[in-house]
């Protein structure tokens, strides 16, 4: 399975400081935070890894990861998003990357305690597909939320003002090779983006979608609150204890 991780935008919500650098090469703790994706997906046993940016500081990352060995990566890419199409559109840059594989997309601001070692082993015998990782929050209505029947899954809605459950859809997502013409086939929301909830939506109609709750905290890291909450996790959670050698 080869990954992804998607590390473009503007990062408006953490301005002043994305004027002058990425995002995702802000700290969190002791380390950029681009780091920790790739920390999830290389502990996953995933090694060959594509990063998609964008506009903003996009020749920092080669400065910083070179060819990504000191991480423990075998292979990186980098791929360019040009405009600010969304998830799914920046998934597309994937297409001859993953070829026939399976992929594993993690937006480059999610960070998590634990790992999705399980979860991708799990993947890897799945026979085709698609599979999210779930995390029950406090505040559903800023994430993709999951709408039950019972155990099963149902619905996926993106950002819903009255929340149907607390499980939010985490940034961390399993795709087979199909997952390129269903972004093809998707249309700009009302905010302009091809939606990632509209093709995990795609997989739950064809009735291959599978779900796993994620162990351990979660949190993005895209406001200012929630760069500071990420930041005092890792302090706190020993998660700085990393070998990197970087
Ligand atoms: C995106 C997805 C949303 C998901 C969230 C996880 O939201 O659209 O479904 O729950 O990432 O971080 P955005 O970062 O675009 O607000």
């Amino acid at each position: 399975m080869k990954g992804m991780i998607l590390a473009g935008g503007l990062g408006t919500r953490l301005r002043p400081m994305t004027r002058v650098t990425n995002k995702h090469l802000l700290p969190v703790y002791d380390r950029p935070m681009v780091y920790y994706p790739i920390e999830c997906l290389v502990n996953a046993g995933i090694t060959e890894i594509m990063i998609v940016t964008g506009e903003e500081n996009a020749g920092d990352f080669i400065k910083l990861l070179r060819d990504g060995s000191e991480l423990g990566i075998t292979r990186l890419e980098y791929a360019f998003q040009v405009g600010e199409g969304g998830i799914a559109d920046a998934l597309k840059l994937g297409r001859h990357f993953v070829g026939d594989d399976k992929v594993c997309v993690i937006l480059g601001d999610n960070i998590i305690e634990g790992n999705i070692k399980q979860a991708a082993d799990d993947f890897r015998k799945q026979a085709s597909g698609a599979k999210i990782l779930l995390k029950e929050v406090p505040d559903p209505h800023r994430f993709g939320v999951v709408e039950f029947d019972g155990d099963e899954v149902v619905n996926i809605i993106e950002k819903p003002k009255d929340p149907p459950s607390n499980m939010a859809v985490t940034g961390l997502y399993m795709y087979d090779s199909d997952v390129f013409s269903i972004c093809d086939q998707q249309r700009p929301s009302d905010r302009g983006e091809l939606e990632i909830t509209d093709v995990n939506n795609e997989y739950l109609k064809r009735g291959t979608l599978t779900s796993a709750l994620l162990e351990g905290w979660w949190t993005d890291a895209g406001t200012i609150d929630s760069l500071l909450r990420a930041t005092n996790m890792v302090a706190e959670s020993g998660a700085n204890k990393m070998n990197t050698n970087a």
